[in-house]
């Protein structure tokens, strides 16, 4: 199982790094691939009740790829940590497989949450550098979280978040990179209102100023 999730580790960082080489460059020099691996010891350490040693294990990885990740956290093979320094993983956390984390991205808690209080990553999700993912909710399948950007809600399926909160400015059809869903039409759609509405506002600002200024040019 061990090895098996490693090759899927160097799998999937040879898919998503184009400075990726070979095989044995990247096992003997990628610390994301390292974190993982050290995690999985950590993590059945864990499981056997063995806390402290987990823990211990965990931080030294920490000290030697700048990577943190719970012995608890839920990771499965076929994760790319790509660069890695400042990644923060909770304890609660899931993350499945082909996901990407740049560096600085943290799974985190808001610390107003008891229990399940790091998000659930699905499948394919791009979490670009410095991105902050806070709270127990599920981050849908496909999604991509824009560098520095703070996520605290849902975030469903192919979606595209960006900004501080994170806003959802895309979705994109399952399957399809390029093509757009239907909801980036609702997105759309509710941008142009947005727009209209800021509009009418700016017109009705013109339309006061404008008689203001005719009412003191009749005094
Ligand atoms: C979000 C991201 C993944 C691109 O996703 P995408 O679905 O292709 O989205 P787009 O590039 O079409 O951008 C959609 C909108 O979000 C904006 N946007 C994209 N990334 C943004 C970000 N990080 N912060 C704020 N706004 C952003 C774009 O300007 C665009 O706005 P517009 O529609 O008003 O023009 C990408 O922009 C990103 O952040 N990549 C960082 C990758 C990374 O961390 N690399 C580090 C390697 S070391």
């Amino acid at each position: 199982m061990w090895f098996k999730n490693l090759r899927a580790d160097i799998k999937a960082a040879k898919l998503n790094d184009p400075a990726a080489r070979n095989s044995f460059e990247i096992w003997l020099t990628y610390s994301g691939v390292h974190a993982l691996s050290w995690h999985r010891f950590a993590y059945f350490l864990q499981k056997i009740k063995l806390k402290l040693l987990a823990r211990i294990v965990s931080q030294l990885t920490r000290f030697f790829t700048g990577i943190e990740i719970h012995p608890a956290a839920k990771i499965e093979g076929g994760v790319f940590i790509d660069h890695g320094s400042g990644v923060v993983i909770g304890e609660t956390a899931e993350v499945h497989k082909g996901t990407v984390i740049y560096q600085g991205v943290t799974l985190g808690g808001t610390g107003k949450e008891r229990g399940k209080r790091h998000p659930t990553i699905m499948e394919n999700v791009t979490l670009s550098a410095g991105a902050k993912v806070l709270g127990g909710f599920t981050v849908g399948k496909g999604a991509k979280i824009g560098a520095g950007a703070v996520v605290l809600k849902e975030v469903p399926p192919y979606a595209t978040v960006v900004g501080v909160p994170g806003r959802i400015v895309r979705i994109r059809e399952p399957e399809c990179e390029d093509c757009v869903h239907s909801g980036i039409i609702a997105v759309k759609a509710l941008n142009t209102e947005l727009d209209h509405e800021k509009e009418e506002r700016a017109k009705e600002a013109a339309r006061l100023a404008e008689e203001e200024r005719s009412g003191k040019k009749k005094e």
